[in-house]
């Protein structure tokens, strides 16, 4: 704005002195032009013999052509007498301005000058000259307030036109300030406000262009920034509810043994046991945290390579084998199939001990687990059958869930700390794989994985 103005004043000082100039100029041309051809026709009226000038011929001539000049004409002798004056007051007198001294020894001239009564006047003077004889002098003097006043109108209007193109500037740019920085303002507001902590807080978009598309980039990392939020806290209550209740039962039974001082040394040893007990839980639940934690950071940090998935089910059955040859269940693995893929071995081996524990773990007495592994088009299936327990219709879409068991009392006495599957979930996702499960309640469970031969092909996210 500062540098409108500037750039404004300069425009109007410049063409202001500009015209001014041109005008004045051409003014003064015009009159010592004027007086020039005055001057011709007065030689006219030069005595040839004694060189004075007739005053008779002069009124003559000048009365033919006086009423072309706008002024005052004065014709002067070469000793500076007035021979005629328009104006009738200075005849016969000696004359003794600056203009008719220069005149008279041959120069034209001309000069404005303010006068007291008559206002701004410009003086032009030519000699009246034939060869090089200087016969006399012709002056004309005209006013010049006519001309200053419209010079003057020039710079009104001139000055108006700023005025106006300053107001109109400044309301374009408070117009398109509106239009252009309020929203950027809206977003700038939003987002300090999204840093400070305030969620699941939404811009109105009304515009099309590159703001309106800012805004709706903002909006959407604002919903994923609340979902995220949303989840890291719920994880936390979960994570502390787990941690307490094994922490409780610690709490209690150490109170118990050191205001206990009756009871023998074995009653001892079983508070002890299940201290101990509840620790391994601890230590348990700590460990899958971490795996967790392990496989959110560790997301395209997949160790692929190829494997035969028959060793890996092999592999898995034999840690489960003892906990499930302890409790009478029998353990059958069917290689339908020899089946090479390619996999983060250390990952899926996880995945399936979680799953292949829970059919361990769920599964009563003398029941049995049966494992198939086969091929089906491009990808490999693993299934796992139990004749356990079952999961309630009404459970199914959670049990992949962080921290969801389907009975906490019932899972409570296995041991269970709900991460197992959702574990075994994100590990098959991040193969690009997916995980099936049908169950009934008191006849088993059946899990399906899926695993493509070669994920490598699928874009992996
Ligand atoms: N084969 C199964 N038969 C019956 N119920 C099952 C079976 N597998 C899982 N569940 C149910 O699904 C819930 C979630 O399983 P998940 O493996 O995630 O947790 P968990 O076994 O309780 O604890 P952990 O985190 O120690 O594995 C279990 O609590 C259990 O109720
Ligand atoms: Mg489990």
């Amino acid at each position: 704005m500062t540098l409108l103005v500037i750039a404004l004043f300069i425009i109007n000082t410049y063409v202001y002195s500009n015209l001014r100039q041109r005008y004045i100029e051409e003014i003064k041309n015009n009159f010592t032009t004027q007086a020039q051809i005055l001057s011709n026709r007065v030689l006219l009226a030069v005595n040839e013999f004694d060189n004075t000038i007739d005053k008779l011929t002069v009124s003559q001539i000048i009365e033919q052509i006086g009423h072309l000049i706008e002024g005052r004409v004065l014709i002067i002798d070469s000793s500076k007498i007035v021979i005629f004056d328009s104006f009738h007051i200075l005849n016969d007198e000696k004359i003794d301005i600056y203009e008719v001294d220069r005149a008279i020894r041959g120069e034209n001239i001309s000069n404005i000058y303010e006068l007291n009564i008559h206002g701004k006047a410009m003086y032009i003077s030519v000699p009246i000259m034939q060869g090089d004889r200087i016969h006399g002098a012709v002056l004309i003097s005209t006013s010049m307030d006519g001309v200053y006043k419209s010079i003057e109108n020039v710079q009104k209007m001139l000055f108006a036109i700023s005025l106006i193109t300053l107001l109109l500037v400044t309301m374009l740019s408070v117009f398109f300030a509106n239009f252009i920085s309020k929203p950027i303002k809206e977003l700038t507001i939003a987002m300090k406000r999204t840093a400070r902590g305030v969620l699941n807080e939404k811009i109105e978009i009304t515009a099309n262009d590159e703001i309106g598309q800012l805004a709706h980039a903002y909006n959407f990392m604002n919903t994923k920034l609340s979902h995220i939020e949303k989840q890291r806290r719920e994880f936390v209550a979960n994570v502390s509810h787990e941690l307490k209740t094994p922490l409780a039962s610690i709490k209690i039974l150490a109170e118990s043994l050191i205001g206990d001082k009756k009871s023998n040394i074995d009653t001892h040893r079983e508070f002890l046991i299940d201290i101990n007990s509840e620790m391994d839980r601890l230590n348990n639940i700590v460990n899958e945290l971490l795996v967790l934690v392990d496989l959110d950071e560790a997301k395209l940090e997949l160790k692929l390579k190829s494997y035969s998935l028959n060793r890996v089910v092999d592999k898995v059955v034999a840690t489960i084998l003892p906990l499930a040859e302890k409790r009478n269940i029998k353990v059958r693995v069917e290689h339908k199939d020899n089946v090479q893929i390619v996999i983060d071995q250390g990952k899926i081996h996880q995945a399936l001990i979680n799953i292949i524990h829970n059919a361990e773990k769920y599964t009563e007495q003398s029941g049995c687990i049966n494992i198939k592994i086969c091929y089906k088009n491009k990808y490999a299936t693993i299934e796992i059958r139990d004749s356990g327990i079952g999961i309630p219709k009404a459970s199914l879409p959670y049990i992949f869930d962080r921290f969801y068991r389907v009975n906490s009392d019932r899972a409570r006495k296995t041991g269970g700390t709900g991460i197992g599957l959702s574990i075994a979930h994100r590990i098959v996702s991040l193969h690009q794989g997916k995980i099936e499960v049908i169950s009934e309640i008191n006849k088993g469970t059946t899990f399906t994985i899926e695993l493509p031969i070669d994920p490598r092909q699928y874009c992996v996210t």
